[in-house]
Parts: structure tokens; C-alpha cells; sequence
């Protein structure tokens, strides 16, 4: 019996509905330039942020968002970068802010990049963890994540959790949970820490030092900026009626390949956790004492 394209179809839909198919958006859909417009293009597809003697640029979301995932795919400076910090990140505003970062450190021509992650919670960071990557990523694009929701924060690199962060609220940790964030991303000249621990500069002859964008995807939560933050929080919690994909059992916590992954980055890749830092924090963050129990 032949299939008829109206079955077809029923299975497509269904199909990605299940899978929940996310399609990425134009640039201009989701975002807008927010610092020096000049030194920002974008065709259609591809967006440049520029940096150079003058000045860095940045982007943000029009909209605010609690949970789910965003993605951007990003392909760093090449060649010399060296002194310059392209960031990927959410954050929402106030003085007691949650901030989730990616921050790329650029190196000399031929070294590695590292990879900066952050975590603010409540207006405190001071979680910086870093690794070296498992490819190039000067080279093509790779897509790199944050995915949220009530149970942890998840920092991922092609689909590769690198980080993260549980909900430890019944230990009396607190978690970010009730600020809507917004998406963002700049490049600056950082050359006073990122590179090398600062010993190397900014090399202006090399400049302008480019990074580039496309797969803009945010499958989230929106939060209108007309809406109250408690009445946002409550639209974007699943209840009975509505069931956000985020908040299905199989994502509140790792799968086992997942935590495979996990483990094999922190073994392979990292080079520097604030969790093991005991000059720093002579006293070992709770959070952390928490998280080597997992
Ligand atoms: C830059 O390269 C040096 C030498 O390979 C390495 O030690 C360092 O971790 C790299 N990354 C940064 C951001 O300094």
C-alpha cells in the first residue's frame, strides 16, 4: 500500500515535533547591534563583529528569556588574537545580577585559544573554570551553548556539555532561577589578563581582529519587558497545562553519555578550575564540595 503524502506529512510534523526541530534565525530577528554599530556587518545569514585600535562591538537580544537554550555558532579571530576576549554570554540586569559566560581568549598565531566559562549568581561570580579545545575553532564554525532550566546550567560545545552547574538550593546554594536574562556577545581588547595572564599584548598592526556568527537559535522562554519578573517567572515554570520541552525528566540531568563527555573534558581539556584553587579560596567554595558527590 502506498503511504499517501497526507500520512507523510502526519509523520514529518509529528516527527519534529518529537525531536523538536529548532530552525536558526537571521541575526536581525533575534538581536540588535549594541555597541558600535560600525564595527558590526551582517548579510543575511553571517554576522562580523569587528575589533580594532578605535573600538571592539557587540550584539544583544531584543528580548529577555528565562530557560531552555541558545545557541550561536562562532568561528574566533584567526591568526594572531592575541590580547582580544570575544564573549558569548546571558545575563540578566541589577546589582544582584545572574551572568552565564563564554569567554574566548585569544592567543599569538599557531597557540591555542582557552575558553573562559563564569557563572554569577545573585551579583557573585568568581566561578571561572578554563580549557583548551579539541579543535581548531579559528579554523570552521562550532556551535556553542547555554542550556537552563529549574535543575542546572549547562555550558556545551557542539553539543558537548563542558560545564555544569546543579541546582543546590536544598543545601542552601543559591540558583538562578527567578531573573529573565538576555543574550549577548562582544569583542574587546582584554590585554591586561587574557592572554598568557596578560604577559602578551594586543599586536594593533594585526588588527582588525574579526569573529564571526550565523545559527543564531534561542528555543526559550520569552519575557516581555511589560511583564512583572515574578509574573514572568511564573509563565515560563511548566504547570499543568503547559509543559516546557526543557523541563521533561530526561533534561534534568545529564544522560550517562553526557556525563561520559563531561568527565572526558575535565580530564582532557581543563586547565584551570576555581574549584581547586586553594590559594584563592583557601576555604573550598560549598558548591564545589557539593559537586565532586555527583
Ligand atoms: C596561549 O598559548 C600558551 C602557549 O601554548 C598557553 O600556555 C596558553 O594557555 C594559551 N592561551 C592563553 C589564553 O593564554
Amino acid at each position: 500500500m502506498a503511504v499517501s503524502a497526507f500520512q507523510m506529512l502526519v509523520f514529518f510534523v509529528g516527527f519534529s515535533l518529537m525531536v523538536g526541530l529548532v530552525s536558526s534565525a537571521k541575526f536581525d530577528e533575534l538581536f540588535q547591534p549594541s555597541w558600535a554599530q560600525d564595527h558590526l556587518a551582517y548579510e543575511g545569514l553571517l554576522l562580523r563583529l569587528k575589533l580594532d585600535s578605535y573600538s571592539g562591538a557587540g550584539f544583544q537580544s531584543k528580548s529577555k528569556y528565562m530557560f531552555g537554550k541558545v545557541t550561536v555558532q562562532i568561528k574566533l579571530v584567526e591568526g594572531d588574537s592575541a590580547g582580544t576576549v570575544t564573549a558569548f554570554y546571558m545575563s540578566s540586569e541589577g546589582t544582584n545580577h545572574n551572568e552565564f559566560d563564554f569567554e574566548f581568549l585569544g592567543n599569538t598565531t599557531g597557540e591555542p585559544y582557552l575558553v573562559q566559562t563564569n557563572l554569577y549568581v545573585n551579583g557573585v561570580g568568581n566561578r571561572e573554570q578554563r580549557l583548551s579545545l579539541w579543535f581548531d575553532p579559528t579554523k570552521d564554525f562550532h556551535s556553542y551553548s547555554i542550556f537552563w532550566n529549574q535543575r542546572h546550567v549547562v555550558f556545551l560545545v557542539d553539543d558537548t556539555p563542558i560545564r555544569l552547574h546543579t541546582n543546590m538550593e536544598n543545601k542552601g546554594i543559591p540558583f538562578p532561577r527567578t531573573q529573565p536574562m538576555g543574550v549577548y556577545s562582544s569583542i574587546w581588547n582584554a590585554d591586561d589578563w587574557a592572554t598568557q595572564g596578560g604577559r602578551v599584548k594586543t599586536d594593533w598592526s594585526h588588527a582588525p581582529f574579526v569573529a564571526s556568527y550565523k545559527g543564531f537559535e534561542i528555543n526559550a522562554c520569552e519575557c516581555p519587558a511589560s511583564i512583572a519578573a515574578d509574573d514572568n517567572a511564573k509563565k515560563c515554570s511548566s504547570s499543568g497545562e503547559e509543559r516546557y520541552w526543557w523541563d521533561e525528566p530526561t533534561l534534568s540531568a545529564l544522560n550517562v553519555h553526557q556525563s561520559h563527555q563531561l568527565l572526558w573534558v575535565r580530564a582532557n581539556h581543563m586547565t584551570y578550575d576555581y574549584c581547586s584553587d586553594t590559594a584563592r579560596f583557601p576555604a573550598t567554595p560549598l558548591e564545589c564540595l557539593h559537586h565532586r558527590h555527583q
